[in-house]
Order: C-alpha cells, then structure tokens, then sequence
C-alpha cells in the first residue's frame, strides 16, 4: 500500500512509497483511510523523527478488518479513528476503543479533522466544570483546537468570546457563533470563568489578568513558540484561579470512540462545522507548508479518492 515516511533525502523530509500493509494487535481495527487532518504538533514531530517515521494520527475511513477482540466496527462501517501514527497512507490500524462510526450525511474529510483537535477542544473545556451560562474565553480561535472548543462551548450553553490574531480572521470565527470576537485583550475589563490556551507567549498573561475569581485556564499548547513570562500578580483579581495544563493524551483514551462518536453526530446535526482547506493525499507536502505558514483557518484535511 502507499503512505507518507520520513526520508532526510526526500524532497522536504517526506516521501509517499510502497509499504508494508499495517500488522494489527487483536485489539485494532484496520481502517482504509478516505481522509486524514494535520496538526501543528506533527509538524514538530517530522523534524524531530527525520527518518523512517509514518506520520498520521487523525483519520476517518472504511473499516476493512475488524478486530480480533470482536470489540470494534464490522467491515464496511464508516469510521473516524485516532490513530497512534500511519495514517497518512492507504491503510492504518487503530485501537478499536478510538473509533467511531460516523453518520451517512458525515464526510470523510469532516469526521477526519476531529481527533486530536476536536478531542482536545472537547476535553479541555471540560477542565473547568459545568459551562452553562458561563463566560469562556477560547484563544487561537481560528486553529485547528480553537474552532471546535467555540462551537462546542456553544453547544455547552457558555457566552462564548473568540480571540484571533487578527481582523482577517474575524468572520470567519464569528461565522462559527462566538458570542464576541476580539483581536486582543487590551482594553476590555471582562473576566472570564474558563479560558483555553494553545498559543502561549504573551497571551497567556493577558488571558491570566482576565481570569475570574475560582477560574480555570486550560493551557494546552503555545502555538507562537514563545514561552510565557507568567507572575503570581497575574492573577490579582483571580482568587482562586487555576492554571491547568492539559495534554489530551493523558485523559482517558479508551473513551476517545465514545466523545468522537458524540462529535460526529454533531456534525451530522448541522450543530458543529468544520471549516479548513481539503486537498488531494498527493498534495500533502503543500499542505503541510500551508499550515506552517499559517495560511489555513480551521482544519486542514486530504483526501484519498476524492
Ligand atoms: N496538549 C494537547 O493535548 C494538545 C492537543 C492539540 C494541540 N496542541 C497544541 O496546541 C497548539 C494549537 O494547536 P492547533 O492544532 O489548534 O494549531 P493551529 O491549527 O495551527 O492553530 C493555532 C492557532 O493559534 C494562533 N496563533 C499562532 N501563533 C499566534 C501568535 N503568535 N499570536 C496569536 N495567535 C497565534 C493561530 O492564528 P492564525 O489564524 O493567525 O494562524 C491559530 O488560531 C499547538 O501548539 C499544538 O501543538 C496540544
């Protein structure tokens, strides 16, 4: 089968070759991958395993085996998994506890952009407690983490405000039903009782001094590169407040199949969108320089087949 490898002597790193179909555990099922999405922490992972490596995590597909364990899907079933790696190629095995089967009227290419991104979203905002009625702060709102966490605070009944890094970005995060959307922090006295974090830098102070007392940040990544020059006075205003750093892969992922399975009939409800470039699986080089250079809002997903 064909799948993208890591390869110092290719072209940008990476090569689509000939390779060996996926080895399933009796626990994984085997997927015949239709999509898979892109996120900014593969594009550290590439550079830091140059060679021989086969990238892919997020995937959305025909089952083709079922597992072993007879826990997962029966073939044919339309699926959107998390995949460990591999599955930027024709096939890839995932544990049959982070699949899901996806409605009719999902596509591939939407179902596909959830894992990492809509599983982080999900799973962050939920660091702080019941956000009915609740006042959510969601920065970097116009990445890949950022347009799930607006859309599903929504759906969880929190006044939801978005902040981008600029005005080119402001409609299409209004678009997705922010209550607000903001540019900076500067200038506004609002607090707000949860805010999720994925650029880091400067913004984390700023988002820190709008923190409400018994507040929860939920830093779960620094998208700028820069670190945060964070100070106990920060919080001056926050009694109470918490800083929570949150890594998606240390929840509980034998529950991934079931929060992905609630976000695909989001999706199939018209409640949650998936905005973001879809290119073809032999653009992925392309793509992958798209989303570095930050030219996508949303998700970036390709398609195998169409
Ligand atoms: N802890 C976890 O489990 C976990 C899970 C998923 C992701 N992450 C991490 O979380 C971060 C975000 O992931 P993602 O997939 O959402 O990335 P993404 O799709 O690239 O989105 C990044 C967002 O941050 C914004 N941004 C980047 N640099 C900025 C700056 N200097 N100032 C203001 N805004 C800036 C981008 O704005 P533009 O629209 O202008 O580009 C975009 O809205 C990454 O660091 C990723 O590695 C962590």
């Amino acid at each position: 089968m064909l799948g993208h490898i890591t390869d110092p002597k290719a072209e940008a790193g990476l090569a689509l070759r000939d390779l060996p179909e996926p080895s399933p555990s009796p626990g994984d099922v085997v997927v015949a991958v239709r999509a898979y999405a892109m996120n900014r922490g593969e594009l550290n992972l590439l550079r830091q395993r140059p060679d021989g490596w086969t990238p892919g995590q997020d995937v959305a597909g025909v089952v083709v085996q079922t597992a072993a364990d007879g826990k997962s899907p029966q073939p044919g079933t339309r699926v959107v998994g998390a995949a460990d790696q591999g599955g930027w190629s024709e096939r890839v095995v995932v544990p049959s506890h982070r699949v899901a089967a996806i409605p009719d009227n999902v596509s591939f290419a939407d179902a596909a952009a959830l894992p990492v991104a809509g599983l982080t979203a999900l799973r962050a905002l939920r660091t702080g407690g019941p956000v009915l009625g609740r006042r959510v702060l969601i920065t970097g709102a116009s990445g890949g983490v950022g347009i799930f966490a607006v859309q599903l605070a929504r759906v969880a009944g929190a006044h939801v405000t978005a902040l981008v890094s600029g005005a080119h970005r402001i409609e299409e995060v209004r678009a997705l039903g922010a209550d607000a959307v903001l540019t900076g922090l500067e200038g506004t006295t609002e607090r707000f009782d949860l805010i999720l974090d994925g650029v880091g830098g400067k913004l984390l102070v700023d988002a820190a001094t709008h923190l409400a007392p018994g507040g929860t940040i939920a830093a779960y990544g620094m998208a700028s590169g820069e670190k945060s020059p964070l100070a106990f006075t920060d919080f001056r205003g926050a009694t109470n407040g918490k800083l929570t750093a949150f890594f998606v892969y240390a929840t509980d992922v034998t529950t991934f199949g079931e929060d992905l399975g609630f976000m695909a009939k989001l999706i199939g409800a018209g409640r949650l969108r998936v905005p973001g470039p879809r290119r073809d699986w032999k653009e992925t080089r392309q793509a992958i320089d798209q989303l570095r250079q930050r030219q996508a809002t949303g998700k970036v997903v390709l398609t195998i087949g169409g």
